[in-house]
């Protein structure tokens, strides 16, 4: 893997000042490619306590989730934010700020590596903002996605796997599901993975549901989908 330096064309020209929020006494996490925001809306409802920020960088996109925003009460502690992820990140994000990183339904670029999320480099730089014990979550239809996602986090980036599911389909259960390409996706009756990881470089322990950080041992065995 060669080192991550931000390519010339995502150097912003004006500099974006550093968001107060990691300056706030709560956790911070943050969302990578957001799209109309549904999940990052209903999260930072569901977590007024925990900080999120929701990355998109298509105008129309951005645009629908700013709108969804302005149509609910208040969320301070939602932090939309209209930018490439790669230089946004870069260039805002201390090291060792994040507790949890969302990554739901990326494009999975199935003809180019370069731009798969898990083997860039800039991926060394996001592991370098999360905190010890911090979490990835990842969903994906793409089977290829997922197990190569779980093997590079895995041999690239030292994260344990916490557990590689399916989820339920939305129609036989009462799962809601989170974004609208999840929607999208169980309602075709594709199958989507959701997979988390670790950063074990300090404490080991699940979040719990209040963003705490639950001491467990390691997981006995890793929840694998039959791929
Ligand atoms: C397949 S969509 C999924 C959207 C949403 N997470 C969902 O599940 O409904 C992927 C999204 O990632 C956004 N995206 C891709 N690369 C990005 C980047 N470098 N910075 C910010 N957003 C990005 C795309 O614009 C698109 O909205």
């Amino acid at each position: 893997m060669r080192p991550f330096h931000l390519p010339e064309h995502l150097l912003i020209k004006e500099s974006l000042a550093s968001p107060a929020i990691f300056s706030q006494n709560r956790p911070v996490d943050l969302e990578i490619g957001c799209g109309v925001g549904f999940h990052s809306i209903q999260r930072a409802k569901k977590y007024p306590g925990r900080n999120l920020i929701a990355i998109e960088h298509t105008r129309i996109r951005f645009q629908r989730f700013a709108h969804r925003v302005s149509r609910h009460p208040p969320m301070p502690n939602l932090f939309p934010v209209h930018a490439h992820a790669v230089s946004w990140i870069t260039k805002n994000v201390p090291r060792r700020s994040l507790s949890e990183v969302f990554l739901l339904y990326p494009n999975p670029n199935p003809q180019n590596r370069s731009q798969r999320w898990f083997l860039m480099p800039f991926w060394q730089r996001l592991i370098e903002c999360l905190k010890p014990g911090g979490l990835v979550h990842l969903a994906t239809n793409s089977p290829d996605y997922a197990r190569e996602a779980e093997k590079a986090a895995r041999e690239l980036w030292s994260l344990e796997c916490v557990f590689f599911r399916t989820l339920p389909s939305a129609w036989n259960t009462d799962f809601e599901p989170r974004t609208h390409f999840e929607k999208k996706y169980l309602r075709r009756g594709e199958t989507c993975f959701d997979l988390q990881f670790l950063n074990p470089n300090g404490e080991r322990g699940r979040r719990s549901r209040h963003g705490g950080v639950k001491r467990v041992p390691k997981p006995a065995s890793i929840h694998r989908a039959n791929l």
